[in-house]
């Protein structure tokens, strides 16, 4: 029997994750809805099911057994609602909401309709980041730094600041996720200052050029991440590094490298693992929630953080996430 799956946004994220599952072969997609009527129809013809564009119209329609929902932030409405309460498996993309509000009442629902959820953190799933987690299980990580310096996605909302949330909620939110992942430890304070600096030129553009955020964990680590899309015409950098007695552990997704110490449980080639989608069809079809790499729950801690970021920068204030 196969897992037939639905779609609400048919944007090139969401292309990705159905090129994905028409690998799996449990895995059948039986309906796309996107509100750009050609996006919809030529996902379907490329992936198969039903073209929509209105995702209640699709819902009623269509039998399934998952839902996944890959539109940006601010377009999050009432389709996890309506996904949870028809007992349909979520999977939703970061970051998953713009408003706590929302995520808070999503969460709910899905826990009270005991559906599994998954969340697009699928940098968890690399053989790099397993190493590391499992490496820190048992030490102590002093600090943390991290960047993400790159260019400017080419979607208009992206450059809003109202409808993506800006750099560090929209994009940066992987490596605040694998910050929180890789340690095991909750973010208890934000204090973040975020400016514009240099892209004002950029038409439409009203979120911050220069975002610099300090988190503490409940173990007492301290974190900062700087993020910007100023490297326009390519290059910049993206990175993780974390210091421990004796040791710094710089991890970026194709290597982990070592300085002071060596450390041979991290050294090594990575070794190739399940993708994200073929992962969430096997724990539906073994109705477990453990084998996702994270939940709704878990992803909805990640935007927290980085909606008190927003928050922080606003009022110049400390802020604590809500969930901490
Ligand atoms: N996990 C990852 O690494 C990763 C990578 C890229 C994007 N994403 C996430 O995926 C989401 C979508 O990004 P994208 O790059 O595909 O954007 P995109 O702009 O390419 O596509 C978004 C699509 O959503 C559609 N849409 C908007 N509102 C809708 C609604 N109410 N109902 C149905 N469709 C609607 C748009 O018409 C568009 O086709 C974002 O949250 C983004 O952060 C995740």
């Amino acid at each position: 029997m196969s897992v037939k799956i639905g779609f609400v946004g048919a944007g090139g994220n969401a292309r990705g994750h159905m090129g994905r599952l028409s690998e799996v072969e449990s895995a059948e997609i039986v309906a796309i809805c996107d509100v750009a009527e050609e996006a919809a129809r030529s996902a379907t013809e490329e992936f198969g099911g039903t073209a929509y564009t209105d995702h209640h119209e699709m819902l009623d329609k269509v039998q399934m057994d998952a839902l996944y929902v890959s539109v940006p932030p601010f377009a999050h409405t009432d389709a996890e609602l309506l996904a949870a309460e028809a007992g349909l498996h979520l999977f939703v993309e970061k970051p998953v909401v713009l408003d706590m509000d929302q995520g808070l009442e999503i969460l709910e629902a899905i826990q009270s309709a005991g559906i599994l959820s998954s969340v697009g953190y699928q940098l968890r799933l690399l053989d790099t980041v397993q190493r590391v987690k499992s490496y820190l299980a048992d030490r102590t990580v002093a600090m943390i730094s991290s960047h993400r310096w790159g260019g400017l996605p080419s979607q208009t909302w992206w450059r809003v600041m109202d409808q993506s949330g800006g750099q560090l909620h929209e994009q940066t939110t992987h490596q605040v996720d694998l910050m929180r992942y890789m340690t095991g430890h909750e973010i208890v304070e934000v204090v973040a200052r975020y400016d514009l600096l240099t892209m004002d030129d950029v038409e439409g553009l009203t979120i911050p050029d220069s975002q610099a955020a300090m988190f503490t964990f409940d173990n007492g680590t301290v974190a900062t991440v700087t993020t910007s899309p100023m490297m326009t015409q390519g290059g910049g950098k993206s990175d993780i590094s974390l210091l421990l007695r004796d040791r710094i552990i710089a991890w970026s997704s194709s290597a982990v490298t070592i300085s002071g110490e060596p450390a041979p449980e991290l050294e090594g080639e990575p070794e190739e693992r399940p993708n994200i989608d073929e992962t969430f069809v096997a724990a539906i079809e073994a109705d477990d929630q453990s084998m996702i790499p994270c939940s709704y729950e878990d992803g909805l801690r990640t935007a927290d953080v980085t909606l008190a970021a927003n928050e922080s920068a606003k009022t110049g204030e400390p802020v604590k996430p809500r969930m901490a």
